[in-house]
């Protein structure tokens, strides 16, 4: 039965954001939320984006940027352009609904999560950096005017201590580290994909039991590379990731290129000609995937050095067993990852003898690309 008093909520101030929010707001309606949708933007967010986000959300809300302009705090947050997330703050003005879970837009839902509605507000897991902090990642909430005005007047009052809302957030609700535990929400429900690596033992105990993981830190799941027809993300070069990393990112893409992109590329055709899209790798040509955005593709010579090792030898690597819950991810992490090569790669190596002869380049593949340039 859908629950219409209750919604999870999200945000995204400009295109960039819109690709994670529709991927947010995808995986919970692939998980059957009984819960409604709703998705806060600015004016920034472009007319094909709002049509987008409009087929997947129930509710799409337009509000007022709010920018702490703190850049001082958010120097040593490194991380300048999260001014802008005080704007979160509306979600406290959505009184249509009697509970609310705010979801950053960087967050991918693996499971259904419903049973969050049964918790009050401030509810939210630890910040793996500062654990006596929460993550405003995902908190549960309870919309409210004199809320949202009152938070309002401390920002105004006191700022925040990293210049963004996860310490305006944590100031206001000061007592979340030490008066209910039932306000804790267990990690797996805000698991920040760039840390299990540095917790590996934990992970691989625990993880199997993920239920949302979140993409935090300054590289995000758009910014990567991706081959459509493998299905593999496509590493930069310039971090290493851990292999549960990686079977997160590839998940992400996966519901990326299977679900959002044909919406996109649908209601890109029925919105004006000459909006373009922020990010040249996330165009409505799935061949284009593979370029990257310019921020990344630049550092990224054609090699088969950057793709990508093997995921995991076996999902028991990285979870101590499985379960439906995340069967899903671990299928992820057992797929073969083949290399990656540009043309002009692959008929080197061709050239140099390092002929793949049982897989691509098997006789029967060979005849079929023949088969095509004589059609
Ligand atoms: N956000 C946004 N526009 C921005 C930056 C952030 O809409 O320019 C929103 C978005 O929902 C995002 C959240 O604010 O997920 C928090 O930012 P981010 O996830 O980048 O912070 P992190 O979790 O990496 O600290
Ligand atoms: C955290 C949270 C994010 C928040 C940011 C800035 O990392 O994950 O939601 O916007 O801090 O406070
Ligand atoms: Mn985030």
């Amino acid at each position: 039965m859908p629950v219409t008093d209750q919604a999870f909520v999200t945000l995204a101030t400009n295109d960039v954001y819109c690709h994670g929010a529709l991927v947010l707001g995808q995986s919970l309606r692939n998980h059957k939320t009984s819960r409604r949708l709703a998705v806060l933007i600015t004016s920034q967010v472009s007319s094909a984006m709002r049509a987008a986000l409009n087929t997947i959300f129930d509710t799409v809300v337009d509000v007022n940027e709010i920018d702490s302009n703190d850049s001082m705090h958010l120097a040593l947050l490194e991380r300048l352009e999260l001014g802008v997330t005080f704007t979160k703050l509306h979600c406290w003005t959505l009184t249509q609904y009697s509970k609310c879970v705010f979801m950053d837009a960087d967050t991918l839902v693996l499971c259904n999560i419903d049973e969050l509605f049964d918790r009050e507000e401030l509810s939210a897991a630890p910040d793996s950096g500062w654990p006596d902090c929460f993550n405003s990642g995902v908190f549960v909430f309870k919309p409210s005017l004199k809320t949202y005005n009152l938070l309002l007047q401390f920002a105004n009052e006191h700022g925040s201590f990293d210049g963004a809302d996860q310490g305006l957030l944590n100031s206001f609700f000061n007592n979340w580290a030490t008066t209910d535990i039932n306000k804790h929400l267990p990690f797996l429900y805000n698991l920040s994909s760039s840390v299990v690596y540095t917790y590996a033992p934990a992970f691989q105990y625990f993880g199997k039991d993920a239920k949302v993981v979140h993409f935090l830190g300054p590289s995000k799941p758009w910014n990567y590379k991706y081959n459509p027809q493998t299905r593999t993300v496509i590493e930069d070069g310039s971090s290493s990731l851990s292999n549960s990393q990686l079977c997160f990112l590839q998940l992400w893409w996966t519901t990326y290129s299977s679900d959002v992109l044909p919406l996109l590329e649908k209601t890109q055709e029925s919105s004006e000609p000459q909006i373009q899209r922020e990010e040249p790798n996330l165009s409505g040509d799935e061949s284009k995937l593979e370029r990257g955005n310019p921020a990344t593709s630049s550092s990224l010579p054609a090699n088969e050095e950057h793709v990508s090792e093997t995921v995991a030898n076996s999902p028991d690597e990285l979870f101590a067993k499985k379960d439906d819950v995340t069967s899903s991810v671990s299928e992820l992490c057992i797929q073969p990852n083949p290399e990656v090569l540009s043309a002009e790669d692959e008929r080197r190596k061709w050239e140099e003898g390092h002929i793949d002869y049982l897989g691509k380049d098997a006789f029967e593949n060979i005849k079929k690309k023949l088969d095509s340039f004589l059609l």
